[in-house]
């Protein structure tokens, strides 16, 4: 089984970009964000306990995280290979996946800081199927999601001041992680910045 990871800040556009390259490539998506906000909603004692951690911006603990992934990857889906959304984000967590899995493209999406606040406070996403829009940048069309199921959600963490705290995350944990996988030579930088078909063209690019 071999992997690839879509790696960014926040609000970078990862979950919006892997839609379209499980679309596009069949792997299917693996985001701990969503399994996180799974567990929190089922009232698991994993959501219990990560839920803290969520509310404040702050990563969820490393060993929460593997035992996770570790488990998610023994589904049959993940045989041929999985898209890795919003993991690894600290070393020990990348350590754990190179253990697991052989990464073949870390995919990094660049935004600017500036960029993210608008982004994040902006998203809303279908509860019915999980497609993620923005009320300027993606809006759903008047009719609502095309998946038949169309009900808007938005995130309890998408504020301005979670955001602050989890773009900080993001600089000091999560961040140092390119160049660990410049060195290993699969780091590929995208421009994130641009239209959302210019940069689902250019990490399909990256992956051929
Ligand atoms: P998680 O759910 O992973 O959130 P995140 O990494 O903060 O990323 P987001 O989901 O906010 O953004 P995204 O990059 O997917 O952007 P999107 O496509 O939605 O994690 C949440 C929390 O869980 C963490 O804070 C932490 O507590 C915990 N957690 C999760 N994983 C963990 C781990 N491995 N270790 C420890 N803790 C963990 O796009 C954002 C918006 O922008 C959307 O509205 C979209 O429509 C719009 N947009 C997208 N692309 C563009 C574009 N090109 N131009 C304009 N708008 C765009």
């Amino acid at each position: 089984m071999s992997s690839i990871v879509l790696f960014g800040p926040p609000g970078a556009g990862k979950g919006t970009q892997a839609e379209r390259i499980t679309d596009s490539t069949g792997l299917p998506q693996i985001s701990t964000g969503d399994m996180l906000r799974a567990a929190v909603k089922a009232g698991t004692e994993t959501g219990l306990l990560a839920k803290t951690f969520m509310e404040a911006g702050q990563l969820v603990p490393d060993e929460v995280i593997i035992a996770l992934i570790k488990d998610r990857i023994t589904h049959p889906d993940a045989v041929d290979g999985v898209m890795f959304d919003g993991f690894p984000r600290t070393i020990p967590q990348a350590e754990a996946l190179a253990s697991i899995t052989k990464v073949t493209h870390v995919i990094a999406i660049e935004v600017p800081d500036e960029r993210i606040v608008g982004r994040i406070c902006g998203r809303y996403s279908c509860a019915g199927c999980g497609s993620v829009y923005h009320d300027t940048f993606n809006p759903v069309g008047t009719d609502g999601c095309n998946c038949g199921n169309w009900e808007e959600k938005r995130r309890a963490d998408d504020n301005e001041g979670t955001v602050m705290s989890r773009l900080g995350a993001y600089h000091e944990q999560t961040s140092p992680l390119a160049a660990w996988y410049e060195t290993a030579g699969i780091f590929h930088r995208v421009n994130g910045d641009r239209a959302i078909d210019e940069i689902t063209e250019d990490i399909l690019a990256a992956l051929n």
